[in-house]
């Protein structure tokens, strides 16, 4: 049994609004393994940005005894300083609305990613990689949706990271553009072993991941496993 990269221990997320407490994560448990392709499934309020983004060191879980841990690490425990470092150089996030910089071409959105993290791959490379080795110097505004998120990926991607969260990387796309973003990183996590993590409303894509992490009301409800899983390319939704 290969050892998990990512575990969450009775992890939760508790937002204090005047007199009402949310519980966005309530003693949340699960595990990835390094390479697997996860997705987090739920309907819209269940706790899957909040899990991801504790995952990501971009939120911080309820100080009562949870823990996270990433690659023996336990990133609940790391100094400011180590967070940043840890953020920068293992992480790679996609967005549902891409969040690219409109005033920097394809290639700059790029470059000012990798600028920040340790050990780049080259930014011309990855966006030939993802298809577009012809629009680099091209605005988001010039690019259709699809396009855009595949820079958006292609950007998570160049920092090099061993970690790829997605958070409704599709939820903005039209059926067929959402096919081919999934397709990718399917691919790419079957092509360079990284670790991808999917946010999705949709259990119809339930068969392309490893394993489904299935969330309610903040909490796991449900984990699976697919010993095969389909190749996006032969299911339909
Ligand atoms: N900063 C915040 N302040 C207060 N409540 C919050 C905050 N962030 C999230 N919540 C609440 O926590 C719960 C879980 O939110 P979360 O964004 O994790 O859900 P989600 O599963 O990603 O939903 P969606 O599919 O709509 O994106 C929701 O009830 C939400 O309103
Ligand atoms: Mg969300």
């Amino acid at each position: 049994m290969a050892e998990s990269f990512i575990t969450f221990k009775n992890v939760s997320k508790t937002y204090q609004m005047g007199e009402v407490t949310i519980k966005a994560a309530d003693s949340v448990d699960f595990e990835i393994h390094e390479g697997e392709l996860a997705l987090i499934v739920g309907s819209s309020g269940a706790g899957k940005t909040t899990v991801l983004n504790i995952l990501g060191g971009m939120d911080s879980a309820d100080g009562d005894g949870g823990e996270v841990w990433v690659d023996g690490k336990e990133i609940t425990r790391l100094s400011n300083r180590k967070l940043t470092e840890y953020r920068r150089n293992q992480v790679g996030f996609v967005f549902q609305f891409y969040n690219l910089i409109p005033n920097l071409t394809a290639l700059e959105n790029l470059e000012i990613a990798t600028q920040l993290s340790e050990k780049p791959l080259a930014p011309t490379d990855v966006l030939a990689q993802v298809g577009l080795a012809d629009r680099t110097e091209n605005f988001p505004a010039q690019l259709s949706g699809g396009e855009q998120q595949r820079v958006s990926i292609a950007r998570a991607l160049a920092k090099n990271p061993r970690l790829l969260l997605c958070d409704e990387p599709t939820g903005a796309l039209d059926y067929a553009t959402g096919k081919q973003i999934l397709t990718m990183l399917q691919n790419t996590c079957r092509q360079t072993g990284k670790t991808i993590i999917i946010i999705t409303h949709n259990a119809a894509i339930e068969p392309i991941a490893d394993r489904v992490i299935r969330m309610r009301s903040g909490k796991v409800h449900q984990v699976s496993l697919n010993p095969k899983p389909k190749d996006v390319a032969d299911i339909e939704w």
